[in-house]
């Protein structure tokens, strides 16, 4: 009995050192905490579990069978985030780059497996060289079938992918199938293939930060959700994230005792909207203003700056913002917009978390780089996720709902729930002078007419009360009484039911 505990212990401690003291001093030379350093930031004090501690590889080639390393790479089991369970994964670069082999990959299986059998989210530390090299096909099975696993929880259970190294080739499909991607800047990559690669076939010499850094994938790809400074920074932040996703699309809301009035008045935000309706304002005033303690948790803040995405509560409950920005480009809906707006509606109405839509927009992005680049079927995505959705939808129009825009954005006609505008609101098929240019062009070039028109045509639209003639707006409301409004319509429609016709799924036009 002693002889095993005493393996039992050194096997623990083999599995504790990783790839050895020296790897682990590189690992902390680079900023980087190790595997279990992380867990131990992500997870609740003493609240690990590990499992598979014992895995090793089975492979026999290059002298691999010198170089097994209890837990295979990967540190996996269960724990709590503020008392909520969490099954993790933390993948070690100490151990062979923490490449992924079919053992390793098994472990992450096995977790991803509870998770859904029990309802709980999973998240992922990504730290890998991608596919184990050594092991050839056994290795791209073992990654096929945690992507297949992904695909099987996606909309069951909240999945998030931590990028907190180098991820590459295969390293990188898994998080590209979960529902949000964080990483770490200056010490994580995310690319399909190196500079090196890069270099040998296209001739390009780009650096790693370059090719699949934070700034690259939070700014220009959007692959990513979020950046942040270091692993422990990334780690208190995903904590904080947690609370605000519900377990799986079984379970409820988490929900927090409010301590922010739900019937607090906002006088300040009656002089939001400036006068000149071509002056923006800061949409991100009006979003903090409304939310419980003006905690908004951003999504993608830095990709496709003219719609806002992101988490927060009313009343203690999670809500889903999607927002126009008409600090950029006006507003407009454009490709990436709508593809980033599209893709967070979706995730919201998974995971029953209602949506609150600020409208401000004053109509799609014209040009050739936006229909060459297909505006129209990026777009449609929008509007296809807005009208397929069945959470509560509440929607406050503050100024410019035009055109098509107006439609998508959550409108009355795409089941919006409850539809509210402040008096600024201007319900129309397009703006003033556009819209003169063309139902009067015979009057181009006398400037006067023209403006008397634009007034006769501003006067007659640029407001909120034909739709509400219409009953296609619910309410003009004081820009100030928002958050009291939102909060009372949200409680009203906590029961809400609502189906779609059965169907094996749509057909989201990708
Ligand atoms: C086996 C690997 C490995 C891998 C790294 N290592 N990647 N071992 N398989 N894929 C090992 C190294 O040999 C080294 O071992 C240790 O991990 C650390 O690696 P370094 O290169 O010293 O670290 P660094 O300089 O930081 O560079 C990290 C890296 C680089 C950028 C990730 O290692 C790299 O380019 N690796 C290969 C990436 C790759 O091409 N992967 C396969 C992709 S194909 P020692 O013993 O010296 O410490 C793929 C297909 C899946 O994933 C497709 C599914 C759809």
């Amino acid at each position: 009995m002693r002889e095993i505990i005493e393996e039992l212990e050194r096997r623990r401690l083999a599995a504790r050192l990783g790839g050895g003291e020296k790897r682990i001093e590189a690992q902390h030379a680079k900023g980087k905490l190790t595997a279990r350093e992380r867990l131990d930031v992500l997870l609740d004090k003493d609240s690990f579990e590990e499992w598979d501690v014992f895995v090793e590889h089975r492979c026999g080639d290059f002298n691999m069978a010198d170089k097994t390393i209890p837990g295979d790479g990967v540190v996996t089991g269960h724990g709590t985030i503020n008392g909520r369970t969490v099954f993790v994964f933390s993948q070690d670069f100490t151990v062979l780059g923490g490449s992924l082999s079919e053992a390793h990959a098994q472990k992450i299986c096995k977790v991803m497996d509870h998770a859904m059998r029990v309802g709980a989210p999973v998240i992922g530390l990504n730290d890998s060289g991608g596919a184990r090299i050594q092991e050839g096909v056994d290795s791209l099975a073992g990654y096929a079938e945690v992507f297949q696993r992904n695909v099987l929880a996606s909309g069951v259970i909240p999945q998030i992918s931590m990028i907190m190294g180098p991820c590459a080739g295969g390293a990188v499909y898994s998080p590209a199938m979960t529902d949000f991607i964080f990483m770490v800047r200056d010490t994580s990559y995310m690319y399909v293939t190196g500079p090196e690669v890069v270099k040998t076939v296209t001739h390009e010499v780009v650096s790693h930060e370059e090719l699949g850094g934070a700034s690259t994938h939070t700014s220009k790809s959007g692959v990513a959700d979020g950046a942040f400074d270091n692993d422990i920074d990334a780690l208190l932040a995903v904590r904080e994230f947690f609370d605000f996703l519900p377990s799986s699309n079984a379970d409820e809301l988490p929900e927090r005792v409010p301590v922010d009035p739900a019937d607090r008045l906002e006088p300040a935000l009656d002089t939001l909207v400036p006068a000149n309706p071509n002056k923006p304002y800061d949409m991100h005033e009006l979003i903090e203003k409304v939310l419980d303690d003006g905690d908004f948790f951003e999504i993608k803040p830095d990709y496709a700056g003219n719609i806002l995405t992101g988490f927060g509560r009313m009343d203690g409950r999670t809500v889903g913002v999607v927002a126009n920005q008409p600090l950029v480009l006006a507003g407009c809906l454009d490709i990436q917009s709508s593809t980033k707006a599209a893709r967070f509606v979706r995730f919201c109405d998974a995971f029953s978390i209602p949506i609150i839509t600020f409208v401000d927009v004053p109509g799609f992005l014209p040009g050739t780089a936006q229909e060459y680049g297909g505006i129209i079927r990026h777009g449609a995505k929008l509007l296809y996720a807005y009208a397929e959705c069945t959470v509560p939808k509440v929607t406050v129009i503050t100024r410019k709902a035009y055109g098509g825009a107006y439609d998508v954005m959550a409108s009355k006609h795409l089941r919006g729930d409850v539809n509210l505008a402040w008096p600024s609101a201007e319900i129309a098929v397009m703006g003033p002078k556009g819209a003169v240019e063309i139902i009067f062009r015979e009057d181009i070039g006398d400037e006067e007419k023209i403006a008397a028109r634009t007034e006769e045509y501003r006067r007659k639209f640029a407001n909120p009360f034909i739709a509400g003639h219409r009953g296609f707006i619910d309410d003009v409301i004081l820009p100030r009484e928002t958050r009291r409004r939102i909060c009372r319509s949200l409680k009203m429609l906590r029961n809400k039911h609502l189906e779609n016709p059965w169907r094996k799924h749509g057909n989201i036009p990708l």
